[in-house]
């Protein structure tokens, strides 16, 4: 199993009093695996996130990703995050070569070659020069995307990474990520609000649910791809997860939404 998710349990502590953000969490997630992780606002999903990419190290249970655990200075995973992490002072190109230049494995050469590789995977070889203020927000979404994979890392991590864009940017950009993970075989977990991407983009949907934050349900999502949003089939999985999350709402307080 590539993810090994082994009974995490996380509390923070916050003005004396201790929050429990993730109780007891297992899941395995196998090489080139698609995961979503979705689930009601403050349920963990970041927390969880930020525990699989090394960023939060203090938690209980163990975390190994490729046989190796999870530690502050280990995680084989680049991430990707909601305000895309671009450096505003660098070109776009600078920016897709940001993470390779921190390799120091590559000659100059070499990463141009591969920086030039990726600006034309993600359709934006015309914007190297530009900076991320001149983009739109879904074409910095895709220099974010084209960055974190020029360094070829063994898993992403995308929390709500689409959450900026408007519908048709959105579903543009989920057809580029889905097929920039066929080609890469890459190992993505992915944490989305909208249901739809989750079942539209998924091999599973790992649902969860709050205070305590745990996994509520696993849903395999079988549908062969490209997936038509509006065939029956589609539609009863969505009808399915938001039962599942109305059922994961009204267990816990009012003060959570969606
Ligand atoms: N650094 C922190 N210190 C204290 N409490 C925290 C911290 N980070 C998160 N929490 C708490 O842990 C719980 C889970 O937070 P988390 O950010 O993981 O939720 P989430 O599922 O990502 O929510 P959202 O969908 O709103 O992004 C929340 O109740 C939050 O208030
Ligand atoms: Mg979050």
């Amino acid at each position: 199993m590539f993810v090994k998710i082994d009974n995490v349990s996380k509390t923070y502590k916050q003005s004396g009093e201790i929050l429990q953000a993730l109780q007891n969490v297992n899941l395995e997630i196998e090489k080139s695996e698609f995961i979503s992780l979705i689930g009601p606002s403050g349920c963990g999903k970041t927390t969880l996130l930020n525990i699989l990419a090394g960023f939060e190290s203090v938690f209980d249970g163990h975390v190994h990703i490729g046989g190796k655990e999870v530690t502050k200075s280990h995680s084989p995973g680049v991430t990707i995050f909601q305000n895309y992490g671009l450096l505003p002072w660098r070109t776009i190109r600078k920016n897709v070569e940001l993470g390779l230049e921190a390799k120091k494995t590559f000659s100059q050469r070499e990463i141009h070659s591969i920086s030039d590789e990726y600006l034309e995977l993600v359709g934006l070889t015309s914007f190297a020069k530009h900076y991320p203020h001149q983009l739109s927000g879904g074409m910095r979404q895709r220099a974010a995307i084209a960055s974190a994979l020029a360094v070829n890392p063994e898993i992403i991590f995308m929390d709500e990474p689409l959450g900026a864009l408007d519908a048709f940017a959105r579903m543009q950009i989920q057809d580029e990520i889905l097929r920039i993970w066929q080609k890469h075989k890459t190992t993505v977990v992915f944490i989305t609000h909208d249901i739809d991407e989750a079942i539209y983009l998924s091999d599973r949907i790992v649902v969860m649910s709050p205070r305590p934050g745990k996994i509520q349900e696993i849903i395999n999502i079988y549908i062969n791809r490209p997936r038509q949003r509006n065939l029956p089939e589609f539609l009863d999985l969505r009808a399915k997860i938001l039962e599942i999350l109305h059922f994961a709402k009204k267990l816990q307080q009012p003060d959570f939404y969606l």
